[in-house]
């Protein structure tokens, strides 16, 4: 039996960070091994906020790729590839555009997400932002993906391209599978800050491709618990930021640091002093494979097109199917 196929991936808006690393990455490591996995780099969708700032989105798609490869996804087992490269993902949009009101693409919650984090009013949405869910659509449904292993903030993304694919079968004709999520059980990252989530344009992110100089100032910039002042303190280390990397990059360490920490025995220059030697340890393989692979321009374009290339090849059999049973031009005659 073949194996089940995965399309995943990540909006070219800034470096993958340790959030994704803890967060899907992992998660795609394994993944790779027993299915047919896509992973794709969505420069449109980066689009739909950064029009103004082309320059961004080539540098986060050229680093994600990079780093794509440096923490191993493998270019001959999956097939990692960039959206704009397959013209295809803008054609099968524009169809599924046809089969989703205006107030349903409005219900999306992210929609609102998006548009406080952009201080615009509702109703200013481009008609690209609010497309955001449609076209992510057409991205899994282009190669017929049966699972999508997202966080629980795109699951209303996925069940969108689910309702997508149950109309166009109704209209059409049995086309496409109705993709399920896969929702991994790995635990969340937060930001250095404190804040619930790691993010780039927060500032508060370990990037995979920081230098060792600068994920030692940020560690120890991280905030702590605000209770402990000195070493002697009782600590509570299920409140502390530097206690959830440890227990993320460190579980076997944690138990340890946790019960030092609360007996007052371990302050936290000395806790963040150790972390910072544990990301470093856990970075350095991964930064040397970049540093590598960024040695090697003509290869990376070579592996690059190559992913492209199939995903091309895989969309083209879609495209051809979906032209077919909506009788679109070149079936007039
Ligand atoms: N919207 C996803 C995110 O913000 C990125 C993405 C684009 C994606 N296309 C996708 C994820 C298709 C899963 C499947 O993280």
């Amino acid at each position: 039996m073949s194996k089940k196929r995965i399309l995943t991936g990540d909006r070219a808006s800034g470096s993958l960070h340790l959030g994704h690393y803890v967060g899907s990455i992992i998660n795609r490591l394994k993944l790779q091994e027993e299915y047919d996995c896509y992973f794709i780099i969505a420069d449109y969708h980066a689009y739909t906020t950064l029009y103004e700032r082309p320059k961004e989105v080539r540098e986060a798609s050229r680093s994600i790729f990079v780093d794509y490869l440096a923490v191993g996804l493998d270019p001959e087992k999956s097939t990692l590839f960039v959206q704009s490269m397959v013209p295809e993902h803008s054609e099968l949009y524009l169809l599924f555009g046809m089969l989703v009101t205006i107030a349903r693409a409005q219900r999306i919650p992210t929609l609102k997400d998006k548009l406080d984090d952009l201080h615009l009013e509702e109703g200013l949405a481009s008609l690209g932002l609010l497309g955001y869910p449609v076209l992510q659509a057409a991205d899994i449904l282009l190669y017929k993906a049966d699972r999508v292993p997202v966080g629980d903030d795109q699951l209303s993304h996925l069940e969108l391209t689910r309702e997508i694919a149950r109309r166009f079968n109704f209209l059409y004709g049995s086309t496409f599978p109705e993709p399920e999520a896969l929702l991994s059980q790995v635990s969340r990252l937060p930001g250095l800050d404190g804040q619930k989530k790691m993010s780039k344009s927060l500032g508060n992110d370990i990037a995979l491709q920081h230098s060792s100089e600068e994920v030692t100032e940020r560690v120890r910039s991280m905030v702590t618990d605000p209770r402990k002042i000195r070493k002697s303190d009782p600590g509570h280390p299920e409140i502390c930021t530097v206690h959830a990397f440890h227990r993320a990059f460190n579980p076997e360490g944690a138990e340890e640091i946790a019960a030092a920490c609360r007996a007052g025995r371990l302050g936290c220059v000395e806790d963040k002093r150790n972390l910072g030697v544990f990301l470093n340890a856990f970075l350095d393989p991964i930064r040397t494979r970049r540093q590598e692979l960024l040695t090697q321009p003509q290869r990376l374009a070579e592996l690059l097109s190559y992913g492209c290339g199939k995903a091309r090849e895989a969309a083209g059999r879609t495209m051809a199917e979906v032209r077919e049973k909506m009788q679109l031009g070149d079936h007039l005659f």
